[in-house]
């Protein structure tokens, strides 16, 4: 059976290849179809050394592209026979989808004939890129869009800022990139935090920002391949990049420095302050600017509250707003983020922490530490993304043996069938299907610093 992935509606062999030539055009029937044409005929040019020619005049052995209202807006039907191949879908999008599962089938110069029909299952079908730990060039930041466009993914949620670095321009906060995208140093190997004294550093700066130039460019690219940019800007932890450019947005107000290893920081942002939530919506402010996406990711995640508990602007905070903890502080301060986006026309996506203490019903969680936590919260009608660690978390090493077989990572193991095993639906009843959005896989970049890497993780699972 002729391999498309992921795996289509259904698929049916035919007779004989259809030969594939510098000559064959790709026929477009409408306007509309032009750039999803360009945009196939020249990801195959590494086939024929170049392009194939778009064109609107109808021909005999061409690619045909067609529109069709009776299918729906990711629905594509491929056909290949001996003598032509004709794409329709009923949207640009979907006649998008099916050229990448035609240039799936390409072997050479042959295509097998075959009569495909397909629609996804789910709504939203992410990638995380985790740009902070290490920086990737919007070169390579492409080259990831282009994985997921072959594998007709359609989210690419982009976590740009860290403990380790700040890696968005915002033109408000010079500073953030000045000092908060440079670390000093990073430390060699597997990071011990055990025992600081075991751990060895290199000794050079480190540092790399996108500009909103690069972003816009990058955003646009995305949107060409019907793939939606969803920024993440991890709050309130996560966040010593921006502390240590601009401190007293802490508790303690100084004494912070980019991060030059991993693991979770106990300096986070206070949210005593009214100055920390104008600075989070300054910021936003210009993010919105930026990302047209619907959903604007804030993290949440792993944000211990050791600082909160000794300093006095949180606790005052506490005892006016009638806190019982500082999780419920955590809670405020995401909801009072909410809240902005709400009236800035978006909504608000976190990691599966942002429901401790409590969470609106109209929060987006992305399910991370276990995925029965976003079970839950789609019974109590809370959208979920499932990407679970065990299942989606692409930095885990891909084999038993990593220490002979793999570049240092985490210890961690996920396989290609554990991957396959994650049923988003489990523990669910039919009537709560629709909760689940749909699933994510997350490349984290603590032990990855090149794109060659960055790819060796990311393929197979990803697909
Ligand atoms: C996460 O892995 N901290 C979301
Ligand atoms: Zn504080």
């Amino acid at each position: 059976m002729p391999a498309i992935i992921p795996r289509p509606t259904s698929v049916e062999e035919g007779h004989g290849t259809f030969v594939i030539t510098t000559a064959t055009p790709v026929v477009v029937s409408s306007e509309e179809l032009h750039t999803v044409a360009e945009i196939f005929a020249t990801d195959i040019t590494p086939l024929f050394g170049s392009p194939l020619t778009v064109t609107r005049i109808p021909s005999r052995r061409a690619i045909s592209l067609y529109l069709a209202s009776e299918l729906g807006e990711e629905e594509y039907t491929l056909s290949v026979t001996r003598r032509d191949i004709v794409v329709t879908g009923g949207s640009s999008r979907a006649v998008l989808y099916g050229l990448q599962s035609l240039r799936q089938l390409i072997d050479r110069n042959r295509i097998p004939a075959v009569e495909v029909h397909d629609k996804p299952w789910f709504t939203y079908r992410g990638a995380m890129l985790d740009a902070a730990r290490h920086f990737f060039p919007a070169a390579d930041v492409k080259k990831f869009i282009d994985i997921l466009a072959l594998h007709k993914l359609n989210v690419f949620h982009w976590h740009l800022s860290e403990d380790q670095g700040w890696r968005i321009e915002i033109k408000r906060y010079p500073r953030l990139t000045q000092i908060g995208s440079i670390r000093k140093e990073t430390v060699i190997g597997r990071y011990d935090k055990s025992d600081e004294s075991r751990n060895r550093y290199d000794g050079k700066p480190y540092g790399g920002f996108y500009t909103q130039g690069d972003i816009r460019c990058i955003v646009a690219y995305a949107a060409e391949r019907y793939i939606e940019v969803i920024p993440e800007i991890d709050m309130p932890g996560h966040m010593l990049g921006a502390l240590a450019a601009y401190p007293e947005l802490g508790c303690r107000g100084e004494g912070y420095e980019v991060w030059t290893h991993w693991g979770i920081s106990k300096d986070v942002l206070c949210a005593g302050k009214e100055t920390t939530f104008e600075f989070v919506e300054n910021v936003l402010g210009e993010v919105l600017g930026l990302f047209p996406s619907k959903l604007i990711h804030v993290g949440g995640d792993e944000c211990p509250k050791d600082r909160w508990k000794e300093c006095p602007a949180c606790q005052k905070r506490i005892r006016q707003e009638g806190l019982a903890n500082e999780e419920q502080l955590q809670s405020y301060f995401m909801h009072r983020v909410e809240k902005w986006l709400h009236d800035h026309g978006r909504e608000l996506i976190g990691w599966d922490e942002i429901m401790q203490g409590g969470i609106s019903k109209s929060a987006v969680i992305m399910a991370w530490t276990d995925q029965f936590r976003g079970t839950d919260a789609a019974k109590k009608g809370n959208r979920v993304i499932m990407t679970p660690k065990w299942n989606c978390y692409l930095d885990y090493a891909q084999t038993s043996h990593p220490e002979k077989l793999e570049p240092i990572g985490p210890t961690r193991y996920l396989s290609m069938r554990q991957v396959y095993r994650l049923d988003p639906y489990d523990r669910l009843k039919p009537a709560e299907y629709k909760n689940i959005l749909g699933i994510q896989g997350n490349v984290w970049t603590e032990y990855i610093a090149d794109f060659g890497h960055v790819q060796r993780m990311t393929l197979p699972r990803m697909a």
